[in-house]
């Protein structure tokens, strides 16, 4: 049997294992091996061994081969050289869909044309294409059965039922990649455990300025009505993750914290609206009052009354 000669044996079964490894190992979006050197110490060590191996194999056959008298060599040669069973399979499989005459049967299917001494063979048509024929003509009727007889989707319904699903898709996606709200998006957030993980952030992040019962010292109190930045969960989220007016000491904690988190810092901030904190500071900025909320909700000695679209409306 003929060999496949061991440069392109070690590749290959090199970035089998290689690319084996890739698969199995959960690397992210960087390749295993830069992800974890470990993992290219041991490729080079497989590549070694590999070559190692072959280095050995040979030797040995080489040795064996010395070792036989001249009968055996030649019957060795002779095998080795045999073309191999799949080459010969191969052959015959290509044999069989040409489906040509041999040169020597010629005679039988030539044609009475002459020209010039240019003669024409009768040949059948060769099975590859007859048989790619059938399949078509049975693929016609298959197709015509299903799109004109019986309405199949078209391509057009089909990409219509792909971007319906792909748009539910994204929706699930959204509900649990909480990562994915921006200022736009985000809502206030009343489950127990994120108001929890926002007071937590809150006491570790923000109480320096603010106090933990939100009163406020460097920065402003965020237990009254009133807003320098604007109120509501949209604009609060807003300031926490952009930062106050530059040089106020309100800095853009989107650096440091994700969005959820800044979602549930946001949330908590929000339930200290109307409670009465030790020391409260003296209030800042306007009474927010959120657009969407009902008419009758917004206080009648409102003097100026700041939106999330910066609409100042005077009151009398
Ligand atoms: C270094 C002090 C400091 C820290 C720490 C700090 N803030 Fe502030 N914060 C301020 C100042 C000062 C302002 C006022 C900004 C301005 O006037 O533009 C402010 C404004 C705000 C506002 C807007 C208030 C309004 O009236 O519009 C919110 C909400 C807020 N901070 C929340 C937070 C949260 C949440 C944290 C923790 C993640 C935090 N802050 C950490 C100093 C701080």
């Amino acid at each position: 049997m003929r060999r496949i000669p061991s440069w392109i044996r070690v590749p290959i079964v090199f970035f089998i294992i290689a690319g084996l490894i890739e698969y199995f190992v959960d690397s992210g979006d960087k390749p295993a091996f830069i992800e974890q050197p470990a993992i290219l110490l041991f490729l080079l060590l497989v590549l070694l061994i590999l070559i190692a191996i072959e280095a050995i194999v040979g030797s040995i056959d080489n040795v064996l081969y010395q070792s036989l008298d001249e009968a055996a060599k030649a019957r060795y040669d002779a095998k080795r050289n045999a073309p191999s069973k799949t080459v010969q399979w191969i052959g015959s499989i290509y044999k069989k869909l040409v489906g040509g005459k041999p040169i020597e049967e010629e005679h039988e299917i030539i044609l009475d044309h002459n020209y010039d001494g240019i003669k024409e063979l009768d040949n059948d048509l060769p099975p590859w294409w007859l048989y790619g024929f059938y399949a078509s003509i049975i693929f016609g009727c298959v197709y015509l059965a299903k799109y004109h007889i019986f309405n199949g989707d078209t391509q057009f319904d089909e990409l219509e039922a792909e971007i319906a699903q792909a748009k539910i898709d994204i929706e699930e996606y959204k509900k649990t990649a909480k990562d994915l709200v921006d200022f736009n998006t985000v809502t206030v957030l009343t489950d127990a455990g994120d108001l929890n993980a926002g007071k937590a952030i809150f006491e570790t992040n923000c109480v320096a300025c603010h106090k933990s019962d939100g009163g406020g010292g460097i920065g402003p109190n965020l237990t009254d009505k009133h807003w320098i930045l604007g109120g509501g969960i949209k604009n609060v989220f807003k300031t926490i993750s952009e930062g106050g007016r530059d040089g106020k000491g309100m800095i853009a904690w989107k650096q440091s914290l994700k969005p959820s988190e800044i979602a549930q810092v946001a949330s908590y901030v929000l339930q200290f609206e109307g409670t009465t904190p030790a020391e409260p500071k003296a209030a800042e900025g306007n009474i927010w009052v959120n657009e969407d909320a009902p008419q009758d909700a917004i206080p009648t000695e409102v003097m100026e009354i700041k939106t999330d679209s910066v609409i100042v409306i005077e009151n009398n």
